[in-house]
């Protein structure tokens, strides 16, 4: 992957955020937060506190009313449209309703984050058959996702967002459909992908993903963080033990 600059430090920067749905649903109130290059941070929150729709206005699937939205780099909510693209090669995301192309086959459901990058053909079979592997699905390589269950139409997500090696992951509910044995999979390669330098934020009601980690969990509560600002920003667990400090982008394998 290219990369012409070195990308700064903060990957995800929120400042003062506020997103009101039409007429008047108030999802996200003054929402700041600093996620540094290599953390990996859990969202947590009740239903309905916004959790999917912080994650949305990271990868502008919406766009904040009020606020600063900066993504590795990037001021996310001034960015026209006809760049969303420069984003959406940084971050990938695995939504909590999948969003799959429910009569395309499993594996060009995954190609479709690689065609866009313009992937060699032979790269993207190859990725595509490692992630399927990874994740328990490399039977399903042909099938039609309308023919999956939902825990292996979520995994098929999970490695749509992960095939182009983004340096930005964004987790929504990974594991909500899963059995624990499943779950660790797609942890594991979540830690792995991780270890290669990607920023990683997990929305998620699952305990037990972030229970024994030293990562940091956040919560939000009607629309708000819980921690204060400064709070947030400090109580980050260090970056260290990915040894992702200094690399400007995601070791591909
Ligand atoms: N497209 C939308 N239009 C209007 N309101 C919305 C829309 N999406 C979300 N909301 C509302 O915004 C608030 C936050 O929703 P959001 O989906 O971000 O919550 P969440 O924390 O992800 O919940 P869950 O744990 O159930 O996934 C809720 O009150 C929800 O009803
Ligand atoms: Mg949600």
């Amino acid at each position: 992957m290219s990369q012409e600059l070195p990308s700064p430090d903060v990957m995800i920067d929120l400042i003062k955020v506020s997103k009101v749905y039409p007429p008047d649903v108030q999802a996200l109130t003054d929402v700041s937060l600093t996620v540094r290059r290599g953390e990996i941070v859990f969202l947590t929150g009740m239903s309905g506190a916004g959790k999917s729709t912080l994650l949305r206005l990271l990868s502008r699937i919406e766009k904040a009313d009020k606020g600063l939205v900066e993504v590795a780099g990037i001021d996310v909510t001034k960015l026209p449209q006809r760049q969303i693209h420069v984003l959406r090669r940084k971050v990938g995301m695995a939504y909590q309703d999948f969003k799959l192309l429910p009569e395309r086959t499993v594996a060009d459901n995954i190609a479709i984050s690689m065609e866009v990058a313009y992937r060699a053909p032979v790269f993207i079979e190859k990725r595509t058959r490692e992630l399927l592997d990874r994740l328990d699905l490399a039977k399903k390589y042909a099938t039609p996702a309308e023919e999956l269950s939902r825990g292996e139409q979520q995994r098929v997500s999970i490695a749509r967002a992960l095939a182009n090696f983004p340096e930005i992951l964004l987790a929504d509910e990974p594991s909500g459909n899963l059995d624990p044995q499943t779950t660790a999979l797609v942890m594991d390669l979540f830690h792995e992908h991780n270890r290669k330098g990607a920023t990683i934020m997990i929305a998620t009601h699952d305990r037990s993903l972030y229970q024994a980690t030293s990562h940091r969990m956040i919560e939000l509560r009607f629309g708000r963080l819980r921690t204060e600002p400064a709070e947030a920003a400090d109580n980050g667990a260090p970056p260290g033990d990915t040894a992702a400090a200094g690399l400007t982008a995601v070791e591909e394998v």
